[in-house]
């Protein structure tokens, strides 16, 4: 019998297909320093983002199976070392982007109405200074009718597509990797889907002519969204990183809001994660979540069943 470490949680759903295959699956949080000798006694190991398995950890545990990350990205997984190992890493790029695309909007619903400050300045000065506030909040725009700009038109890019064109944005992408991606739009109750062609463009285009940029593409050591890029962009637009922190530079960011070249920007990601700068946490014109874009019932029980299957399917090989 197999016994996997699940040293982040992982949803029932996973446990359930584990448990049914015969798989043990033990559910508690091991600190990271002792993380090396104590998965000696286990066939593999299940993370979220919390735990880094890192080069040292490989190949003190090198006898482990595989190495699952729920989720997509494998950054805080040492792959080269898991490669060197002959370790198996697997993960579940699919199964979050649905809910990753919805927080995207739920940022960019909120900026374009204010919400984010409006939700600071309620609760202080709702009750003496409504009208105020009212006034203050009252120079809303809608989503309707702009360009959306997607950097990156993998599966989670291609989501926040499908949103963008349901709720009548003009879509615009650039991928280096991407010349083109067909979505289907499903409308509720409407027995066939609208299908539509999305061309790639250059991304000096696609900063120039957008008025909101989101961001889909995997962690970079270097920032891709600078001041340099900024300055291509409309004066006033939004941008949403909800990829990881470091793809879009924060000093550059803050800079562009407090000068009012970027209007508003919503983050789920940070250059500093778990403990991000308080320059970013402050700032008034930003819209700001805890890394949640994957973090729905939905998705991580799509996750958990998607990398439940994935760990049987491979331990019966
Ligand atoms: C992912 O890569 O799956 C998401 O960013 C979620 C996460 O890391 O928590």
């Amino acid at each position: 019998m197999y016994t996997i470490l699940a040293n982040d949680g992982i949803d029932a759903s996973c446990k359930k297909i584990l448990a049914g295959a015969g798989i043990e699956v033990i559910e508690k949080k091991i600190a990271q320093e002792i993380l090396a000798v104590e998965l000696k006694k286990f066939d593999g190991i299940i993370v979220r983002s919390a735990t880094k398995v890192t080069g040292d950890i490989i190949k003190a545990a090198s006898h482990l199976k595989f190495i699952a990350r729920a989720g997509v990205g494998l950054d805080n997984i040492d792959t080269g070392a898991a490669k060197q190992a002959g370790i198996t890493v697997i993960n579940t790029p699919g199964a979050s982007s649905h809910s990753v695309a919805e927080l995207v909007f739920a940022h960019l619903f909120g900026l374009v109405r204010s919400l984010h400050d409006s939700n600071r300045q309620m609760p202080l000065e709702g009750e003496k200074n409504f009208a105020g506030l009212k006034k203050k909040y009252s120079g809303g725009t809608e989503l309707k009718g702009k360009t959306l700009g997607i950097i990156g038109l993998g599966r989670i890019g291609q989501a926040v597509a499908k949103i963008a064109l349901g709720i009548g944005m003009k879509v615009i992408a650039h991928d280096p990797f991407v010349t083109e991606a067909v979505v289907e739009i499903e409308i509720s109750g409407v027995p066939h889907n609208v299908v539509i062609k999305i061309n790639t463009v250059p991304m000096e285009e696609a900063l120039k002519k957008s008025d909101f940029i989101t961001l889909h593409i995997p962690g970079s050591k270097s920032p891709v969204i600078t001041s340099k890029e900024i300055g291509m962009m409309k004066d006033g637009a939004g941008i949403v990183n909800a990829a990881r922190g470091g793809v879009v530079s924060e000093s550059d960011l803050l800079d562009a809001i407090r000068k009012g070249k970027i209007a508003y920007a919503g983050l789920d990601v940070f250059e500093n994660e778990p403990a991000p700068s308080l320059n970013i946490l402050m700032e008034p014109n930003l819209s700001l979540t805890p890394h949640i874009g994957a973090a729905t019932a939905e998705a991580q029980e799509r996750i958990g069943i998607e990398l439940g299957e994935k760990i049987v399917a491979f331990l019966k090989k």
